[in-house]
């Protein structure tokens, strides 16, 4: 087993965490990483990496990526897209790097994986769920999108699912809860006070929730599917480790751990941890149309089928992530 990992999206949030997390995996030794996105990648100081800049909505590009001097890899984690609201905005970008993009992907690992099938990680998310939702989602519920973010994914989950079906790669696809508290600048996402409501204030900022009128409002207990970056990224690299017979027979497809948070809760969480001048830099402005499109999204899963599989779950809801948060600010990464 060479160990050779090829990263797409790896100058994105979660590419940059999984490249340092996979370094310092005791279960991938001496990995080595191909790391690969429009935006130049930077690789771990202490890896053994190439780095790629490249647009992978073409085949040249993405054939570049098998022919480096580490090889055909082992493992691919494909991580490359166009998010929620940028593949909304733009149909036809969405398309083309979602959907596309990540067929060209495929094909190219089943031909350089021919004598033996590459391991096809595909980052989903629970962006494919719409329409009615049973109280809890559970792997027997179907995924109807109601957004092209969530119509792309599926239809490359489908993509990978056959291709492991013909044996031509060894495909798992993992859907994300939404991830928080993710750093940096807010996002356009629909998505985004859910990470802001705890970021800004706690670097002294004010910010703006588009939820409930006010602290009082019945709104903030909307509910969200949540994990933390950290046990995300541990999910990650255990995606790899998961003996593929361990897979129920007729899909790869596996909806991480997570667990429900309202914006209450959030807010809770926040005071514990910043106090009640933190608390105070958060504005409220109610925007129905923001409500309604996270009001669509579920807020419940059932996490015995990860939880078998050897997957992990937060423990103790918002209060440790904001903490984690906290001190990622203190330490200057976040
Ligand atoms: N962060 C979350 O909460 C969350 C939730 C659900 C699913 N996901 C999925 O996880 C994956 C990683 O998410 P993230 O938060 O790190 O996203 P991100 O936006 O930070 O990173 C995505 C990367 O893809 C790259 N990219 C876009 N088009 C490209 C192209 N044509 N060629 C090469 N690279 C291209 C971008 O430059 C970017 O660096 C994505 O597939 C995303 O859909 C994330």
């Amino acid at each position: 087993m060479s160990n050779t990992v090829l990263i797409t999206g790896a100058a994105g949030w979660l590419g940059g965490l999984l490249a340092e997390a996979l370094v310092s995996d005791p279960k991938t030794l001496n990995v080595r990483l191909i790391l690969a996105d429009i935006v130049e990648p930077k690789a771990p100081k202490s890896a053994k990496a190439v780095t790629l800049k490249a647009d992978l909505t073409a085949k040249e590009p993405i054939d570049a990526l098998f022919k480096t001097e580490l090889g055909i890899p082992d493992t691919i984690y494909c991580l490359h897209g166009i998010m929620s609201r940028g593949s909304e905005d733009n149909f036809d970008l969405g398309l083309k790097v979602n959907v596309d993009s990540i067929r060209l992907m495929l094909q190219a690992a089943r031909e350089f994986g021919a004598k033996s099938p590459i391991k096809f990680i595909f980052t989903s998310s629970l962006a494919v769920y719409g329409g009615p939702l049973p109280h809890t989602v559970t792997p027997d519920t179907i995924a109807t999108p109601e957004g092209a973010y969530g119509m792309g994914k599926l239809t490359s989950e489908l993509l990978v699912n056959e291709y492991s079906r013909r044996g031509f790669i060894d495909g798992r696809i993992i859907r994300l809860p939404t991830i928080v508290v993710r750093p940096g600048v807010p996002s356009a996402a629909t998505s985004a006070f859910i990470s802001g409501v705890i970021r800004e204030p706690l670097k002294g900022i004010e910010c703006l929730c588009p939820i409930g009128d006010s602290i009082d409002s019945p709104e903030l207990d909307l509910p969200s599917w949540v994990a933390s970056p950290e046990t995300t990224i541990k999910n990650f690299v255990a995606a790899k480790h998961v003996p593929a017979e361990k897979f129920l027979s007729h899909t790869r497809v596996v909806c991480l751990p997570g667990f429900t948070a309202t914006v209450r809760e959030e807010l809770q969480a926040l005071e514990k941890v910043g106090g009640k001048k933190a608390l105070d830099l958060v504005k409220f402005k109610d925007d129905p149309i923001n409500r309604r499109i996270v009001s669509s999204w579920p807020p419940r899963f059932d996490n015995s089928y990860p939880l078998s599989l050897g997957f992990i779950v937060d423990e103790g809801g918002m209060e440790p992530i904001v903490r984690q948060f906290q001190k990622d600010i203190e330490a200057g990464i976040a």
